[in-house]
């Protein structure tokens, strides 16, 4: 088989810059489309050095269509990974115009544009935030939907709009269907062993992980626990942490199975994206202070709103129709972590 070249957008970001790294030492050939709205051209010149391998960078909105559709005739990829969208849920609880806007809308131009360039394999970074209310702590993919936010609306939409699109191209027994992995990710942490990659976030983070990193590094002085009171073993909330490598390598893993038999004659399926099990906010305060030697300091708060007790993935689909399971342990998300953190105590700068 010729070298695939795969379309990602929102490439510059977090995730996005850990999956160039392994689509490029796959042997993959790289095309970013990103607007850099939350990300900097830096993370892209590292994931070179890291691969000493080259990409093709634009610099483009993923709503431009004039824009984007030149990029597909002129790049002509076999598969895109979605990424590109914007991912702050109390952002977007302020600002939902701005969320389905550049998520929904963004998403209907791109396929638009993959509709007119004949390319229609498509993997979409989803989210476990589209399951609704559940008797279950852990997820399987025909739980039933209900986000509970714009930013969980949004993707729950997009997932709306897949699978009507390869519906209609069944329905219609086209000669070359549309082939979609959702992937449903739990709670990606961790960076690149290198520590040259890694999130970067804006401002004071929302996720925990980054915000331990900073307390630990002296950027910010205490970290509020939200809540302690949950039916928990320890009262602290319980989620389903994934390494950002493990994560970026399902991705690599769903482009074999669009190319493979199970998708031969088109389809959109959802993929549950975790390791399977969960360490609440304490262990993971107790996993960085016993990895990195440092202290955290840490206050008991009240809970914080739309937040679950405990959440974490049913992976068995994955494992079976992806060939895929996470190989890295907690020890591993916090060491990344904190190498990424040291190097690069002020992010991309
Ligand atoms: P990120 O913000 O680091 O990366 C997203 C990238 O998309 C950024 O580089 C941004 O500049 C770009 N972008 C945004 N809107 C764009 C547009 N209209 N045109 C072109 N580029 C655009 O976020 P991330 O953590 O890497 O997340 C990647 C994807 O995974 C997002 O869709 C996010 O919703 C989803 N996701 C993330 C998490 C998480 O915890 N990080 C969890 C579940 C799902
Ligand atoms: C959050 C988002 C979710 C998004 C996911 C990944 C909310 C309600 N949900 O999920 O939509 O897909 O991030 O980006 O924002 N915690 C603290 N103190 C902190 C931060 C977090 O105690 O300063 C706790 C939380 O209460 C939770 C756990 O840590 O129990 C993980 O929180 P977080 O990293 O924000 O992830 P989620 O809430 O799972």
């Amino acid at each position: 088989m010729t070298k695939q070249k795969v379309l990602v957008t929102g490439g510059a970001g977090y995730i996005g810059s850990h999956a160039c790294v392994e689509l490029l030492e796959a042997g993959f050939e790289v095309v970013v489309v990103d607007n850099l709205s939350n990300s900097k051209p830096e993370s892209l010149a590292r994931v070179q050095k890291i691969t000493g391998k080259t990409l093709s960078f634009y610099q483009t909105d993923i709503r431009d269509h004039a824009a984007l559709t030149d990029i597909f005739a002129k790049e002509a990829p076999d598969t895109v990974i979605h990424f590109a969208g914007l991912k702050a849920v109390g952002e977007s609880c302020e600002q939902p115009l701005l969320y389905y806007h550049n998520n929904v809308y963004g998403t209907l131009v791109l396929v638009e544009v993959m509709t007119a360039a004949n390319v229609k394999q498509l993997v979409f970074s989803s989210s476990a935030t589209v399951y609704g209310e559940s008797s279950s702590p852990q997820y399987s993919e025909h739980f039933p939907l209900g986000a509970i936010n714009p930013y969980g609306r949004s993707k729950a939409m997009i997932e709306d709009i897949l699978r009507d699109l390869s519906a209609a191209d069944h329905k219609n027994q086209v000669q070359n269907p549309w082939k979609i992995a959702l992937l449903r990710y739990f709670n990606p942490i961790g960076a690149h062993s290198s520590g040259l990659i890694g999130e970067d976030p804006n401002g004071i983070p929302n996720n925990l992980m980054p915000y331990i990193a900073q307390v630990a590094i002296g950027k910010l002085s205490q970290l509020s626990v939200f809540g302690d009171d949950y039916p928990t073993p320890d009262g602290t909330g319980i989620r389903d942490y994934i390494h950002v490598v493990d994560l970026v390598k399902g991705h690599l893993k769903a482009i074999t199975a669009l190319n493979g038999d199970k998708f031969k004659d088109g389809a959109c399926n959802a993929y549950n994206l975790g390791a399977g099990r969960g360490y609440s906010v304490l262990e993971m305060v107790h996993a960085f202070e016993r990895v990195t030697g440092k202290t955290i300091n840490y206050k008991i708060s009240p809970r914080r709103a739309g937040d679950l007790a405990e959440c974490f993935a049913n992976p068995e689909l994955a494992w079976q129709e992806l060939d895929w399971k996470v190989e890295k342990n907690l020890d591993d998300m916090v060491a990344d972590t904190w190498h990424w953190q040291t190097l690069n105590p002020m992010g991309y700068v």
